[in-house]
């Protein structure tokens, strides 16, 4: 009797970690509604003017590359939940309530966001109003003197946030840059394990031209011949096991170089464009997914999507 009991017990907690195992892997299964009307999709025609996929078969996402009222009927049903982070430290804070109000315009429309909001000024932080199932949560940080450390802290705050307070609460996090603003949808065609965005400014240049750390002492390191595309450090994401794996890495080796005296040439950004060399990118967004307002913008953007505004960085860096 008691032997069965034991078994019984240990036949649930089996079920339940089978079970736990299979919200999991439904949430990667791409269920479509039957009753869902939609244009016929093609193998033999769509956009020639862009490559859409790249050489280890990751999507790269571009207008007209993808169906959003399929993609968001596939992931409407699974409830997904969706944790945003931005950090505004400083002047920074004045760019919060355009990012806040245009991300309510055009950021995952319809799904659970969670924003928080990373700052040395809570009292700043506008009150914007936001829409059933989002909500915004305010983290206090120290002030930082030189911008460099704000930079190089992000890593180590992501780690942290997601260990703390995102795991099973959240699906997927996508970390932003606060001085820019939404300009057209950013929604569930960005969803996947690892996701980078190439950066606006490169992604014509042969990769001899990418600004990589150069320098082999550096764990931030490529070298000539070596990279694949330059991604920014002003947004990616991903799943939230994915993205913590890439922000304590990144944080490490940033540490490591800092206990050595070397500073990455574009800090974070170089780190993650390290990491993203190595371990690849499921997912790849298009520079409509983080362009410049200064750009003029390029014929294959069809939409700018998120864009980085004109700033005066001698107003708002505490030191240049
Ligand atoms: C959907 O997700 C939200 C946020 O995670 C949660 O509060 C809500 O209870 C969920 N709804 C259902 C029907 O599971």
């Amino acid at each position: 009797m008691q032997l069965s009991n034991g078994k019984t017990l240990t036949l649930i907690l089996l079920s339940a970690l089978l079970l736990g195992s299979e919200v999991h892997i439904e949430s990667h299964h791409l269920v479509a509604p039957d009753s869902l009307q939609y244009k016929q999709p093609s193998i033999v025609s769509g956009r020639t003017d862009v490559v859409a996929v790249t050489p280890w078969l990751a999507p790269v996402v571009w207008e007209g590359t993808f169906n959003p009222v399929l993609l968001d009927s596939i992931y409407k049903p699974q409830n997904i939940s969706i944790a945003v982070t931005v950090f505004a430290v400083g002047k920074y804070v004045m760019f919060l309530k355009d990012f806040l109000e245009t991300a309510e315009q055009h950021f995952f429309i319809g799904f659970n966001v969670h924003v928080y909001v990373f700052t040395d000024q809570p009292t700043k932080v506008p009150q914007v109003k936001m829409a059933a199932g989002r909500q915004l949560t305010v983290c206090s940080v120290p002030s930082s003197k030189r911008w460099q450390e704000i930079s190089a802290r992000r890593m180590e705050l992501i780690q942290t946030l997601i260990e703390e307070k995102l795991q099973n609460r959240n699906d997927f996090i996508f970390c932003l840059d606060v001085d820019s603003k939404f300009h057209g949808r950013w929604g569930t065609e960005s969803l996947s394990g690892l996701v980078a965005v190439i950066h606006p400014g490169y992604y014509r240049d042969d990769r001899s031209r990418f600004p990589y750390e150069r320098r082999p002492e550096s764990r931030a390191y490529v070298g000539p011949g070596q990279g694949d595309f330059y991604y920014c450090g002003g947004a990616f994401g991903g799943l939230l096991q994915e993205v913590h794996q890439l922000a304590k890495t990144c944080r490490s080796n940033f540490e490591a170089d800092a206990k050595e005296g070397i500073e990455a040439a574009w800090q974070e950004e170089s780190h993650l464009n390290r990491y993203m060399w190595i371990n690849k990118p499921s997912k790849v967004l298009s520079p409509e997914y983080l362009w410049q307002d200064f750009k003029p913008r390029n014929p294959e953007v069809y939409i700018v999507r998120f864009s980085g505004v004109v700033k005066n960085y001698a107003e708002i860096r505490p030191n240049v």
